[in-house]
């Protein structure tokens, strides 16, 4: 099945090396993991593996990334060829995952969003908690309801078109604001939505915390930060415990 990253392709890489949404997701993720030096970790959707190797660079082992798209996975791996860091990368649906160990953390950052129903959403979740460990914990970032057609991100790299009602839930049409733009869709699922689907799947606690911001520099001071942090793309999703 060709799935729209195979044609998004290294587009995604300028957005995600550009836009300040990405620099907070970044910055956030890095801030949460705490250390994780011989920890195995499972990078779900991980495309081109701008976070797998950031892991990889924070010491976590055995590290394995997966994504849907052939074409990011390709990416992932022509990285890892170059500048070989120990990360197995898969190409699989994570609504349909096979066993790929047993981990004690699972990264997701912007998987939960390309779910296009509930039956879906609980199967990545169910999947998941069954590749991690009993204590295992799954951080995901993943998008809030878009403050569309009143509000946008554009002057933070994302720029919503169009809500599109669906049967279950509304389909998002977005670009990068990338040159030029990157067009994209995905779903506006109510965080709630996130939360139940864990915990039907065996996650015992869910926790949210606010996206953070990098420190100010000469391109974006602490004003534009601090719009960010009123209108933030994203927050933090924390899932932890259960049975397997
Ligand atoms: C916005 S990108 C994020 C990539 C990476 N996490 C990052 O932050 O750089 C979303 C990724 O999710 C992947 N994806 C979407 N649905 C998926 C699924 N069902 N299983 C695995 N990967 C999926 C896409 O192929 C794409 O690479």
């Amino acid at each position: 099945m060709t799935e729209q990253y195979d044609a998004i392709g290294a587009r995604f890489e300028e957005s995600k090396c550009t836009a300040a949404f990405s620099a907070a997701d970044t910055f956030s993720l890095g801030r949460a993991l705490g250390d994780v030096t011989g920890t195995p970790v499972l990078d779900l959707a991980c495309g081109y593996g701008f976070n797998t190797r950031l892991l990889a660079e924070r010491g976590a082992r055995p590290l394995v990334g997966v994504d849907v798209s052939v074409e990011m996975i390709r990416l992932a791996q022509k990285y890892e060829a170059r500048c070989p860091m120990g990360i197995d990368y898969v190409i699989a649906d994570v609504a349909d995952l096979p066993p790929l160990g047993r981990f004690d953390l699972a990264t997701a950052v912007y998987l939960f969003n390309y779910a296009s129903s509930r039956a879906t959403l609980r199967a990545m979740f169910r999947s998941i908690r069954a590749n991690l460990t009993g204590h295992g914990r799954l951080l995901a970032i993943v998008p809030r309801p878009t403050p569309f057609p009143e509000g946008n991100y554009e002057e933070f790299g994302l720029r919503i078109l169009e809500r599109v009602p669906g049967a279950e839930v509304p389909l998002i049409r977005q670009e990068f604001t990338t040159d030029p733009p990157t067009p994209l869709e995905d779903y506006e699922w109510p965080l709630a939505d996130y939360e139940l689907a864990a915990t039907q799947a065996g996650f015992a606690r869910v926790r949210w915390s606010p996206i953070r911001t990098p420190p100010p520099d000469a391109v974006r001071d602490e004003t534009f930060w601090r719009r960010y942090r009123e209108n933030p793309v994203s927050c933090l999703m924390t899932a932890t415990g259960g049975d397997r």
